[in-house]
């Protein structure tokens, strides 16, 4: 029998507060997150202040409501899991300070997760509506796609993780945002050039796919940006209107064919035949359905957890948290808040 059996989890890397309980089964028993994204929008991106900010006023009334819905009390938690890197300094002091707390005054035991590592296992996560494949397990690659980061893992175990390609420069989830806020698209713009895009010709515009002919499982989507940039400003407003559709998608095929391509890429060198999609761009229609296509091909099992564990979540944090704690793992109340993860969170150096 796991010593233990339920963990209160705490995310606060970024914009989104979110607190779950999990089980040593993987199970989400309850999860809740306040997104914040109306309170950035107006500045285009995401505001640390503010996050933290917002982080302070959200994240204690979500603990009492994640705990009534399960019908437990703080004294049924025997662990707590927090992010506390990497992040926004100030918004992982947030839930990191109030992990502590709540663990001090508890008498419990607490462990600062790797918010990546909680990314990573996110498929294993189950609850009523969704569980992993039934032959999914390690090793897996991972293809982990947001807005702050864009990088390509070999999961080979609990805590044995290799990085094994990333972007040079924007994350493609930066780049999805910011050509939707050169189009006049709200913060974050993702999800409105992956809507525009469904009635779009992939072929209007020939926007250039960073490194795509390279050996390298290094992905660059900075040119990609800019070109697209350059593209609008270049065209007259009717123009844009008329071709809004097409733009979209020809955008957005140059973002989901290089990320297939680098996926195919890492399959090929290192023959693992279970793929996970994990991130904010996961959500991406043509991302799916073109991974999804690539892997049937193939004979690969891919394993897309639903956007719930897809994006910032505390049910991941969870999940890395217990899993650790099981092992005997702890942290100290010394630890603190980094905008960065440590050499020893991966197995290699990258
Ligand atoms: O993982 P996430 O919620 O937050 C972090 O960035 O950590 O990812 C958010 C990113 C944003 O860049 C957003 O525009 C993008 O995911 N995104 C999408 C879609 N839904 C969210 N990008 C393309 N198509 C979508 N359907
Ligand atoms: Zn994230």
């Amino acid at each position: 029998m796991p010593k233990f059996k339920r963990v209160l989890a705490i995310e606060t890397s970024c914009d989104d507060t979110s607190v779950a309980v999990v089980n040593s089964d993987n199970h989400v028993l309850n999860m809740l997150a306040a997104n914040q994204d109306k309170d950035h929008a107006l500045y285009g991106g995401i505001v640390p202040e503010i996050a933290s900010r917002n982080h302070t006023f959200t994240l204690l009334p979500l603990v009492n409501q994640v705990l009534s819905k399960t019908g437990m009390k703080l004294q049924d938690i025997d662990g707590i899991a927090v992010t506390n890197r990497p992040g926004l300094i100030g918004a992982l002091i947030v839930g990191l300070t109030s992990a502590k707390s709540l663990a001090m005054s508890l008498d419990i035991p607490f462990i600062g997760v790797n918010h990546l590592e909680g990314h990573l296992l996110a498929p294993f996560l189950v609850d009523d509506t969704y569980a992993p494949p039934s032959n999914f397990n390690y090793p897996f690659l991972a293809l982990a796609v947001s807005g702050g980061h864009t990088s390509m893992y070999v999961v080979h175990d609990l805590g044995k993780y290799e990085i094994i390609g990333r972007t040079k420069d924007d994350a493609a989830g930066e780049a999805f945002d910011k050509f939707a806020k050169t189009l006049g698209f709200e913060f974050p713009g993702g999800v409105k050039i992956d809507q525009m895009s469904k009635t779009g010709d992939v072929t209007f515009v020939d926007f250039p796919r960073g490194l795509i002919d390279s050996s390298t499982l290094d992905m660059s989507f900075s040119g990609l940006k800019s070109s697209g940039m350059r593209y609008v400003q270049s065209i007259t407003a009717e123009e844009k209107d008329k071709n809004i559709n097409s733009i979209c998608a020809s955008f957005q095929e140059a973002i989901v064919d290089t990320l297939v391509t680098k996926l195919n890429l890492a399959f090929k060198k290192y023959k693992i035949k279970n793929v996970v999609l994990t991130g904010g761009v996961s959500a991406n229609s043509r991302l799916r359905e073109k991974t999804l296509e690539w892997a049937r091909r193939r004979g690969i099992t891919v394993a897309i957890p639903p956007l719930r564990y897809c994006t910032d979540n505390a049910a991941m944090i969870g999940i890395a948290g217990i899993q650790r704690l099981n092992r005997g793992e702890h942290s100290d109340m010394g630890i603190g808040p980094m905008p960065d993860y440590l050499k020893s969170d991966f197995v290699n150096e990258y």
